[in-house]
């Protein structure tokens, strides 16, 4: 036999929430007695998660090619979250932010040790031939992985290195963005002409990103690092874990990444070619890219070598 006595505190409380937002508790109440139970696949949208994954060939593994670029956008998704907490974050201590770069660095651990699915996951006769249907499609132009930049770190960071004396903060954000480090992919280096794949890609996201350059200006990860105490700023674990978050996102993934399409485009099957038609092995190798979202938690030594021991 339930003891209704013990719902009353529950009815009061509901009471209260609704008079504050002036809504009259019993329609509420109505309203439970007709509701469906929830379920695992109407919560977690099962049905409809699973009915994304469209392919454009025949060929079976395709379909690991589009889940796992979808688990990485996912997994892009919850890394934003996290930093977005960082940067609206109004006291901030030691103790949560390290909380919150390990949790980052967590999803882009998985990232990088599952990049063997890509690497051995897909047969390299599969994939040079469904690939010439995404052309000129690249993971380049996935919009999250920018963010995660932006988000990370100031811009003159993320600015091509030839172009950095000429950059400071007064520079206007639509001139800063004609120089970040990844145009290079897109363009031409001796016409400066813009590449289908770049030219697609702004259509759809420089606004977007203008925007959002603008807003984490000043509250990214390395600028909101930077506000704590200096006794703070030392502190052995979370310097750490701020190191950890760079290493793996701008080397370790970006090996991983960089052996996947030294496997493919250079099997000896195929042009050699990448879809996005970049320089693609200049490029993608963290010695030449050199991008560090921290610069300082480096010493001259490391930063020197960037890329080179692994
Ligand atoms: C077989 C697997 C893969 C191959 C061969 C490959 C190849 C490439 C190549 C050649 C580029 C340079 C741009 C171009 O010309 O296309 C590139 C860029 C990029 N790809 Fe992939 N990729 C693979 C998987 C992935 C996955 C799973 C992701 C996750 C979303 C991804 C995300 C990116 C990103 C973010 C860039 C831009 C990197 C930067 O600007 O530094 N790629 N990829």
């Amino acid at each position: 036999m339930h003891d209704l006595h013990k719902f009353d505190n529950i009815v009061k409380e509901l009471q209260k929430k609704y008079i504050a937002i002036e809504q009259d508790t019993d329609d509420h109440l109505y309203g439970l007695l007709y509701s469906k139970p929830i379920t695992y696949w109407d919560y977690i949208q099962t049905d409809a998660l699973l009915s994304l994954q469209i392919q454009r060939t025949t060929l079976p593994d395709e379909m690991v090619f589009i889940a796992y670029h979808q688990i990485n956008e996912l997994i892009f998704k919850m890394i934003l979250w996290e930093i977005s907490q960082v940067a609206e974050k109004e006291e901030l201590n030691v103790e949560y932010f390290e909380s919150k770069i390990m949790r980052i660095s967590r999803y882009f651990d998985m990232l990088t040790t599952s990049f063997n699915i890509m690497r051995e996951g897909m047969e390299v006769e599969q994939y040079m031939k469904f690939r010439y249907t995404l052309t000129p499609a690249s993971g380049f132009q996935s919009a999250q992985y920018r963010l995660i930049e932006f988000a990370s770190t100031e811009l003159i960071n993320l600015i091509d290195y030839r172009f950095r004396k000429d950059i400071n903060r007064d520079t206007p954000f639509t001139h800063a963005f004609e120089h970040l480090y990844w145009q290079a992919a897109g363009k031409d280096h001796k016409t400066g002409k813009k590449s289908t794949l770049l030219i697609n890609f702004e259509k759809r996201y420089k606004e977007d990103f203008l925007r959002f350059m603008e807003t984490y200006n000043t509250k990214n990860l390395w600028t909101r690092f930077k506000e704590l105490p200096k006794a703070d700023q030392k502190d052995d674990d979370l310097v750490k874990a701020m190191r950890h978050y760079d290493y793996t996102v701008n080397v370790t993934w970006v090996m991983a990444h960089y052996n996947a399409a030294v496997h493919y485009i250079e099997s000896g099957i195929g042009d050699g070619e990448a879809t996005g038609g970049s320089d693609w092995k200049k490029y993608m190798h963290p010695k030449y890219q050199k991008r560090i979202f921290f610069p300082d938690l480096w010493t001259e030594d490391e930063l020197e070598n960037w890329g080179q021991n692994i």
